[in-house]
């Protein structure tokens, strides 16, 4: 019996994917893969602002509720993802003629939106990618609406709300590009830690913190100490460490050959992993997707997809749901 779950536990870990709920609800057979292979979901979008509040009065949780109710029945925990982002602002807030108070709403919202599933979440995202190190702000901040809006502090208020209104869930501050030694991915690591070194002596509500690892298959770099000594840092702060969005982009691959492709994405898992899961503060492993059906790499046209004829294969399953080599690298 293969499965990512049973495999994850006997070591101590979650294995788990984001989903997108209606393709959960619509296909049985992709519901029963996330059955047998997910101690953990999470949904790729439906908690997020845009998707919970189409306009200022109303909340739809909907979907969230239906994945929250999947979970239950199957035994399956379930992440929170997320509060606070600055690519999920409702048209509404932003181009509104009298703007809302920003702080008010800010808080109200993830009051609310905690409440709703206070006791049911493991753990939220409720700050994703505040960090921007090109956007010259003072430690590296994001020139996001909600720090235009209400400066630095937004971070902290976002997690002292979302503690007083959930006191279960773990809180985590999520981001990427702190994976590779790269001198771009070192700058990010040094302004994340800085970020949560402040957190702390502030004595902020943080818990864990979230390494989105959508890395990259084709580049000269590798994994090796930048990370392990990110991994460790974080550690020794006494948090959890969660890869919460892990994916290989392969679009720079320059082969077409399926099997030869396979393999490359599978050393990349597998160099990767061999780094990041020896640290023992890492506690989950969560894939972006568990098949390349639904990999949001394949969205486009964006600048994750060069090659439009060749769909990625970025994933643990192809899209008939087979295990492929990154299966057995994981
Ligand atoms: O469900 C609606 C549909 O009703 C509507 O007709 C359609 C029209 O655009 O949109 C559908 O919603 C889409 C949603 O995914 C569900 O499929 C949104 O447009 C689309 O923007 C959204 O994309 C998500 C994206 O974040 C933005 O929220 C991707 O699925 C999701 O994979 C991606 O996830 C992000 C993480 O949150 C943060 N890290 C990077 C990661 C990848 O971009």
């Amino acid at each position: 019996k293969h499965s990512l779950k049973a495999h994850a536990h006997a070591h101590g870990l979650m294995y788990g994917s984001a989903v997108r709920v209606k393709d959960l609800l619509t296909l049985p057979a992709f519901a029963r893969l996330i059955r047998e292979q997910c101690g953990i979901v999470v949904p790729a979008s439906e908690l997020k602002w845009v998707a919970l509040r189409p306009s200022r009065d109303r909340f739809d949780f909907t979907l969230a509720d239906d994945l929250l109710a999947f979970a239950k029945r199957n035994h399956i925990k379930m992440r929170g993802h997320t509060l606070c982002w600055h690519n999920s602002v409702p048209d509404w807030i932003t181009t509104a003629q009298n703007r809302p108070d920003t702080r008010q709403l800010f808080v109200d919202h993830i009051t609310t939106v905690c409440r709703h599933y206070a006791g049911h979440l493991q753990s939220w995202d409720v700050v994703n990618e505040a960090i921007l190190p090109k956007d010259g702000q003072p430690g590296g901040l994001r020139k996001s609406f909600w720090f235009d809006q209400m400066g630095p502090d937004y971070i902290d208020l976002a997690f002292r709300t979302a503690r007083a209104a959930d006191p279960h869930a773990l809180l985590t501050y999520n981001d990427y590009g702190v994976e590779f030694d790269d001198e771009e991915d070192a700058e990010r690591r040094k302004l994340v830690l800085e970020l949560l070194r402040g957190m702390k002596q502030r004595n902020v509500p943080l818990d864990a913190v979230g390494i989105q690892s959508h890395v990259k298959a084709g580049q000269p770099y590798t994994f090796g100490k930048g990370l392990a000594d990110y991994l460790e840092s974080i550690r020794q702060m006494g948090l959890q460490i969660y890869l919460t969005e892990l994916d290989v982009n392969e679009d720079d691959l320059p082969y077409d050959n399926v099997e030869r492709r396979d393999k490359e994405i599978a050393k990349i898992y597998r160099d990767y992993l061999q780094v990041a899961l020896a640290n023992p503060a890492v506690k989950e492993l969560l894939t972006w997707n568990i098949s390349d059906r639904f990999t949001w790499l394949n969205d486009g046209p964006t600048h994750h997809k060069k090659q439009p004829n060749r769909p990625q294969r970025s994933l643990p399953f192809d899209s008939d749901f087979k295990p492929k080599d990154a299966f057995f690298a994981i």
